[in-house]
């Protein structure tokens, strides 16, 4: 049931121009997504919240928008080239690779799966009384099953932590885990893959002509720090924040644009105090949760999850998890990434990347807190929140099926539709063009005029258009339109000039900024 919705959104998202595989035309480059002319005015819409919630609505976070090819020597700094490895199985039999880690958390996922079952199974017998937290606390099967997953969580971090591959092999063995595929449990050893993706630069061959296309986005903006704080006289506190390219070559591409090889980032770095660290962790842990709850994501669907394997740069992350089709799964990472970056830029390329602190007289290298978002998984996230069937009233009062992208208004592709009663009566075309003429300098607005007005109204709901304006007879006479509503179906007649300022005060960003002031 679940899977289904999953399966209903890449084919939604396909059939209504929102998202397409790269290069099908030659069967598909795997874990590689082209966005189509919906997909990309509601991939640009989120970059832009995103970026104004940073940039506009903090005095002191700035912009930048840095090359993807960086100085090789960058990736040596960062760690990247040492550290930034997925462990890697192979099944002898099948020839399958696999992502040794990702074996062992599916395996957790299906003992999660017994302990849900057990919780739904109690709650149909005790009915209203159920106490769940009571029942999962005290419960021997679901205790036991927990304690399982605890070993081995253990087990696999201290396998990862201390780089001894070889005991995560064995704990796969251990729990009898077979190819997914096969079948087969004939394993070779576990090994480390590097997931950079490499190019040669035209005229240096050789390593030192080796360069990486950029795995986060956050190094171009570490390698600007004294650049952007001097130009922009910058007081620490203060972050510089970007959206752009990263490519991961990963080994388990799968679940649409959750895991691509190339996608994109929003990434904003926080450059604070060292010793200030954790109270800017915990107020930018709090603020983007305030950010993905302003569009009305529900309570339930949203989650904190500590890491308990920390990234080669971290001394503290958590990532923010939306519960998509396929289970509460990472949307968002915040990290306090101490002084790694700034110390080992400085380091390698002999400048001092550091800050004088006229407060307390000092210089020192800043510490970083780091917000960082997938603007793909985030797409995946609104399309989730806004998949929605449901039957309604159609156009002469039958009830009917549709299907609808409750999107948030100001997040949506097209904000207004306007529909000519009929298309056949050329005062009605005329009126109908003349009315989108003036909305299309102000909002994102269609004109409409093929098939009957009930058909018009569906397509316009499965892209999530907000309003649909009706240009009908009574038009003529009184300059009057009627305006559908997308969610309510509610129907208000107004003033042609009226339209501008009442679709612009519900569907601008700023009704979203406005909710994220303290
Ligand atoms: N600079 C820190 C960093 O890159 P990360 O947790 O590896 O941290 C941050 O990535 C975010 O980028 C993730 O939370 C996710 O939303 C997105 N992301 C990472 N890998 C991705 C992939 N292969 N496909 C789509 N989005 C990805």
């Amino acid at each position: 049931m679940i899977q289904d919705l999953f399966k209903k959104i890449v084919s939604h998202s396909k059939k209504y121009g929102f998202i397409f595989q790269s290069s099908e035309i030659y069967d598909g480059l795997s874990a590689v997504y082209d966005y189509g002319p919906y997909g990309v005015e509601l991939k640009n819409n989120i970059k832009e919240y995103w970026f104004k919630s940073m940039v506009r609505m903090h005095g002191n976070i700035v912009g930048i928008d840095s090359a993807i090819f960086m100085h090789p020597k960058t990736w040596k700094a960062s760690g990247h080239v040492d550290a930034f490895n997925d462990p890697l199985i192979d099944n002898k039999d099948s020839k399958k690779r696999y992502r040794a880690d990702v074996l062992v958390e599916d395996y957790i996922a299906k003992i999660e799966a017994k302990i849900n079952k057990e919780v739904t199974k109690a709650k149909k017998r005790f009915g209203e009384d159920f106490d769940e937290i009571h029942f999962r606390a005290t419960n021997q099967r679901v205790l036991n099953n927990i304690k399982k997953i605890e070993d081995i969580n253990t087990k696999m971090s201290n396998a990862l932590n201390t780089g001894k591959l070889e005991n995560l092999k064995l704990l796969i063995e251990e729990l009898g885990i077979a190819d997914p595929v096969s079948g087969s449990k004939n394993w070779t050893d576990v090994r480390q893959f590097n997931l950079m993706f490499n190019t040669q630069l035209g005229n240096i061959s050789g390593e030192e002509g080796k360069l990486y296309l950029r795995p986060e986005t956050a190094q171009g903006i570490f390698v600007n720090f004294l650049n952007v704080q001097k130009t922009t006289r910058q007081k620490i506190p203060f972050g510089i924040a970007q959206i752009g390219k990263a490519f991961r070559n990963e080994i388990v591409a799968r679940q649409f644009i959750f895991r691509m090889r190339e996608f994109e980032q929003m990434e904003m770095q926080y450059f604070v105090r060292p010793g200030e660290e954790m109270k800017w962790y915990d107020y930018w842990k709090t603020q983007r949760m305030k950010w993905h709850k302003s569009l009305g994501t529900d309570d339930s669907k949203l989650r904190y999850h500590d890491h308990d394997n920390l990234a080669h740069y971290a001394n503290a992350a958590v990532d923010i998890e939306f519960e998509f089709p396929f289970g509460f799964k990472e949307l968002e990472g915040i990290h306090s990434r101490t002084d790694f970056d700034l110390k080992s830029h400085s380091e390698l390329s002999g400048k001092k990347l550091q800050y004088f602190d006229p407060e307390i007289n000092e210089n020192y290298i800043p510490y970083v807190v780091e917000t960082s978002i997938g603007v793909d998984r985030m797409f995946l996230a609104v399309m989730t929140n806004a998949y929605t069937e449901e039957i309604v009233p159609d156009a002469s009062g039958n009830e009917s099926e549709r299907v609808v992208l409750k999107i948030p208004a100001a997040l949506a592709p097209i904000k207004a539709t306007v529909l000519p009663l009929v298309k056949n009566k050329e005062e009605l075309t005329d009126k109908a063009k003349e009315v989108f003429n003036k909305l299309k300098p102000f909002v994102n607005t269609q004109y409409d005029e093929k098939d009957a007005i009930g058909r018009r109204y569906r397509r316009q709901d499965a892209i999530g258009t907000p309003y649909c304006i009706t240009v009908d007879f009574d038009t003529l006479e009184n300059d009057t339109v009627t305006v559908r509503e997308r969610d309510s179906l509610k129907q208000d007649r107004m003033h042609i000039d009226e339209l501008v300022p009442y679709i612009q005060k519900h569907t601008d960003l700023s009704s979203l900024l406005s909710k994220l002031t303290d």
